[in-house]
């Protein structure tokens, strides 16, 4: 029988799959369904709160100044739409996998396969980023450590650092294998096989660490804002965007990726007590708390020192050795400690999942569905997960990984907020109380949108097409090119076919944030999805379980 690339999986044979898989005892039987509402949360706060805030937001105030507190609002924003679209698959897609479950359903296989594949981005190298920024923090603690005992506990930098950022110092005092020094990041290393262990023993394990974790970061963060309150001289605000727009641009990949995590809990759909109702207030909830304490952080943080100081990688830390409150400084080490591993923790047990899911489909072999027959958990597909990101998390640097996953995330944004475009609608109530998404007709609202920033932009806009500066100059421009027309297609689409706004609105915004995420991210990231083409043709393809028959959709 011929197989068709875009042969969709009806959500009847999903759960049925999932079902199937989940009851097979030669599997080891199901996953325990033990997450609730306050668990979910409590999920997607600990993916949510990690190294973005504690790292990566000091060079993003760097260059934008407060004005990076804007640039949380949009992103939260952009999130926001992107977190209701999730929702509403999550409660008519009630199955782990994620934006592939959900793409499988609307587009088909062979973008089910891509996004799949982009979610590595998200999931496995945002952990190699994350895994790298915890290493940072917990040299910090051990060096603060030793100098309150009076000792030097600090690793040695050889062991701290990687063959990209290592000073010349770092070389000449790594020892030798041969010629070739021995240069790396074993924190980064170690911390990835003690999280790997944690979830591989189970759900219910990590949900209770993830619990308490996420207390303590909350309790930490709180404090920062009111005690850094007391600090803030609010002539550090102005100017509030010393680079302009453009410098508060520059923070878009950091920013975004402090975000990134609210959508990871969709990942434990079959642990969920009740998956259609708590997942989509799960994701909502985490992504309004975390959105609250970012902006307040944020203007705390430029309020207390001037945002040219703030290009450092603990700025949190740092502000508060500032104004000489040395010990609440190294309270933030200890919490950026704990944050950054319950990040890690969410993440690495979101991946095995994901790949459950495409294994149960044939994709990938089926060990990667294979669960532990004690655990519950997807033994081999997390043992993998570990050593993807704890090999690479030894010998890459920070800012490669970041970008990276911040523009295959936003790309599996995207794919979710276009995929509930083309979910059949359902009844207006059919009696259940699971979310469902309001429909608000973006016929005239997306292009009134569409203009109203044309003008507020009309300036900066024709510099954008314009071809003055030759090539070089031009091609960073390929990325808001596309944009541009996916925006006048989705214009035209919108007031034809009376299209749902959010969904619309959700689309454009990931969009538009991907082309501010440099143009040599989108040529690694075209490689990373060629090299998942050639992986799907010469593989999952041939091997997928998915026939002609079941091609007709049927969406609860
Ligand atoms: N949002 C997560 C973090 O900032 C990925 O660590």
């Amino acid at each position: 029988m011929s197989k068709s690339l875009f042969r969709k999986k009806s959500i009847t044979t999903i759960l049925k799959d999932a079902q199937d898989g989940l009851s097979d005892d030669a599997h080891g039987g199901g996953l325990h369904k033990v997450l609730k509402v306050k668990d979910l949360t409590a999920m997607g706060i600990a993916a949510v709160i990690g190294a973005g805030i504690f790292s990566t937001i000091g060079e993003a105030s760097f260059h934008g100044g407060p004005g990076v507190s804007l640039l949380f609002i949009i992103t939260a924003v952009t999130c926001g739409f992107s977190a209701l679209c999730y929702a509403e698959f999550a409660s008519r897609v009630p199955v782990s996998g994620s934006a592939y479950t959900y793409s499988y359903v609307t587009f088909g296989e062979l973008a089910a396969w891509v996004i799949g594949w982009a979610l590595i981005l998200e999931y496995a190298i945002g952990n190699i980023a994350v895994a790298i920024s915890w290493s940072g923090y917990f040299n910090n603690l051990l060096a603060g450590v030793g100098k309150a005992f009076g000792m030097n506990l600090s690793l040695p930098l050889w062991l701290t650092s990687n063959y990209d950022s290592a000073t010349p110092e770092i070389y000449a005092s790594a020892p030798h294998i041969g010629s070739l020094p021995v240069i790396l990041n074993l924190p980064a290393f170690i911390i990835v096989v003690l999280v790997t262990y944690l979830a591989y023993v189970g759900i219910r394990e990590s949900k209770k660490s993830a619990n308490f974790m996420v207390g303590l970061k909350i309790a930490v963060i709180l404090f920062v804002i009111i005690v850094g309150s007391f600090y803030v001289h609010p002539d550090n605000w102005s100017p509030f965007m010393p680079n302009g727009f453009s410098g508060v641009l520059k923070g878009v990949s950091a920013v975004f990726f402090a975000y990134i995590g609210f959508d990871a809990i969709s990942t434990t759909a079959e642990e969920c007590a009740n998956p259609q109702r708590d997942l989509p207030k799960g994701m909502i909830y985490s992504l309004i708390i975390c959105t609250v304490l970012y902006i307040l952080i944020a203007f705390v943080l430029t309020g207390m020192v001037s945002y040219s100081q703030l290009k450092v990688e603990d700025p949190l830390a740092f502000v508060f050795n500032a104004v000489n409150l040395h010990k609440v400084s190294f309270l933030i080490s200890v919490s950026a400690v704990v944050a950054t591993t319950s990040v890690l923790l969410v993440f690495q047990i979101g991946q095995p999942r994901i790949w459950m899911s495409m294994s149960r489909d044939g994709l990938l072999p089926k060990k990667f569905s294979k669960i532990h027959p004690k655990f519950k958990t997807p033994s081999f597909a997390t043992i993998i997960t570990g050593v993807i990101v704890g090999v690479p998390a030894l010998f890459l640097n920070l800012t490669v990984v970041t970008d990276l996953t911040s523009i295959g995330t936003l790309f599996a944004f995207i794919l979710v907020c276009g995929g509930v475009l083309l979910l059949p609608p359902q009844p207006a109530n059919d009696g259940s109380k699971r979310f469902r998404l309001p429909y608000i007709n973006g016929q005239y609202i997306v292009p009134a949108i569409v203009l109203i920033f044309i003008y507020i932009f009309r300036k900066e806009l024709p510099t954008r097409f314009s071809l003055a500066g030759g090539w070089d100059v031009w091609k960073h421009n390929i990325p808001f090119f596309f944009f541009a027309v996916a925006t006048i297609v989705f214009v035209v689409l919108s007031f034809w076919k009376k299209l749902s706004l959010i969904p619309v609105l959700g689309l454009l915004s990931c969009f538009y944030l991907m082309t501010e995420i440099g143009l040599s991210n989108w040529e690694v990231f075209t490689v990373w999805l060629l090299i998942g083409l050639a992986i799907y043709f010469g593989y999952s393809y041939r091997k997928s379980k998915l026939n002609e028959d079941v091609a007709k959709v049927h969406i609860q």
